[in-house]
């Protein structure tokens, strides 16, 4: 089946509140789970005062157990929506008990220059969940790693893998989004036809020059790139 890119934001309000809504908390928790493997299991013993990015971090979801998960880090969500970092920042004014190593920035990926904010280099973890298929050039996603993390950096890259064809689609809609607000069952939709397959990502990754990068599917609708910079 053919790719058929989406729109790169979501910032529609009404898009943005059920999505902050749906309760994404299984593979929130698996990503954490993964990233604490990759770096358990790896030699590399994170600087003290490191800096993770989650790019493409929508209403802060998984930054918030970043930065819970690793307390001693300085965790900094990026996204290019207004009305998702709205949110993310009113959800982390709410927390309780506060969690104080974490902001927000209103970044987008593939229309800003990594120049303008220098906060954000030297990442020690870099890590981004469903926003590869957002992206109309896969490419800005892989040439960000190289500017913005530090030699040795985990990377963890989570999304959403295109089905063979339109049944594929369709099944999948039944499974897991037909009891849902019908703006997550279209946008659910619509990022599978977005989305990449684990070749298409291997090939990226070879074409950035980052072909060490381990690329595997996961279930029955995901793939996962991971590795160290
Ligand atoms: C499907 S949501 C994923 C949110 C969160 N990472 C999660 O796992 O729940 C994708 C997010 O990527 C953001 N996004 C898409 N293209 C982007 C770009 N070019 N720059 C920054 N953010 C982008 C969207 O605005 C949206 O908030």
């Amino acid at each position: 089946m053919q790719r058929c890119p989406e729109p790169e934001l979501m910032n529609a309000p009404h898009q943005v509140v059920a999505y902050a809504e749906a309760d994404f908390s299984s593979g929130d928790h698996s990503v954490i789970e993964r990233l604490s493997e990759l770096i358990d299991h790896s030699r590399t013993v994170l600087p003290a005062a490191h800096l993770i990015l989650d790019l493409g971090c929508g209403p802060g979801n998984i930054s918030e157990r970043l930065a819970a998960r690793w307390p001693l880090s300085e965790v900094i969500g990026l996204d290019g929506a207004p009305s998702m970092i709205a949110i993310a920042n009113q959800r982390l004014s709410c927390l309780s008990p506060a969690i104080h190593n974490l902001t927000y920035l209103l970044f987008d990926l593939s229309h800003s220059c990594l120049d303008d904010i220098p906060q954000i280099k030297g990442a020690s973890v870099i890590v981004s969940n469903s926003l590869l298929h957002h992206l109309h050039n896969p490419q800005r996603l892989w040439a960000s790693m190289k500017q913005l993390a530090v030699p040795n950096a985990f990377m963890l890259h989570r999304d959403l893998r295109r089905p063979s064809n339109e049944q594929e689609v369709d099944a999948l809609c039944d499974r897991y989004v037909s009891n849902s607000p019908s703006v997550l069952q279209r946008d659910f939709r619509a990022s599978l036809i977005a989305a990449f397959t684990v070749d298409e990502v291997r090939e990226q990754l070879d074409e950035a020059g980052m072909g060490q990068f381990t690329v595997m599917e996961l279930d029955d609708r995901y793939l996962e790139v991971s590795g160290q910079w």
